[in-house]
């Protein structure tokens, strides 16, 4: 049984007095773990406080992304050690933002992936669905192709591990949510490519989560789906009480 995950993405927002505000406000508010496990990915600045706080609380940390070397002169990158070293429990990867404003590509992605992995740490592999799809007219090759690319070379062992996030761009922080047909047969369609990569069991592991202006009256519907795990939050992940509605669905 795969448990449910929901997944609040600050991206670049709050102040660290406004994060800490708002970890005190959900403290004893979170569902059961068995239920539904709740993360929250945050800049580096404020992963040591998020990470103190997880101690004590069900609440699991992320970063939103991270470099593929450990360590070494790599100016203004955060190493994936450290992440590990600090507690860290999941790292964002290749999110669309971070693709088209900082070039990441499904090869850097997967290396980043290989890192996060070493490191002990579990990826959130994110695919866009334009990425592909306005470069071919075939509907099966969009979303293939970077969760193939960005897996190749991960043991079968390492992939059940992982969780990918299925978030098409047209849909991130512009209030309007795929439907929910479409996202099930986007996430459908992503745990089929992964039993091709690898088989059933496999797929059968892996979580896939939807992202795209999730908020707290389509969160309901998303979570009925058979092959959608989870949700990330971004834009409503920003406020306490609209997170807290959103992770007790
Ligand atoms: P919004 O919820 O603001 O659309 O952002 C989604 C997202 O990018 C989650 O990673």
């Amino acid at each position: 049984m795969r448990t449910p995950f929901i997944v609040g993405n600050w991206k670049m927002n709050l102040t660290l007095e406004e994060a800490n505000d708002f970890l005190d406000q959900i403290t004893n508010k979170l569902p059961d773990t068995n239920k539904v496990e709740c993360a929250i990915a945050a800049s580096p600045i404020f992963l040591e406080s998020l990470t103190k706080y997880c101690k004590n609380s069900p609440l699991k940390s992320a970063a939103e992304n991270c470099f593929y070397k450990d360590k070494g002169a790599y100016t203004g990158e955060v190493s994936p050690y450290s992440l590990s070293d600090m507690g860290i429990n999941y790292v964002m990867l290749g999110h669309s933002e971070r693709r088209k404003y900082f070039n990441e590509t499904n090869k850097i992605v997967n290396k980043k992936v290989k890192a996060v992995l070493k490191n002990n740490m579990i990826p959130i592999i994110c695919c866009d669905e334009t990425m592909t799809k306005q470069k071919t007219d075939n509907h099966m090759d969009w979303v293939v192709n970077p969760v193939a690319e960005s897996l190749n070379g991960v043991s079968s062992k390492n992939a059940q591990k992982i969780v990918i996030g299925y978030e098409p761009s047209w849909a991130i922080g512009t209030g309007k949510s795929a439907s929910v047909s479409e996202t099930q047969e986007a996430c459908c369609l992503i745990r089929k490519t992964i039993a091709e990569l690898y088989d059933e069991e496999v797929a059968n592991q892996v979580r896939i989560l939807y992202g795209g202006s999730v908020n707290d009256k389509n969160v309901k519907e998303l979570m009925k789906q058979k092959d959608v795990d989870g949700v990330l939050a971004g834009t409503a992940s920003l406020k306490p009480k609209e997170f807290l509605e959103i992770i007790n669905y």
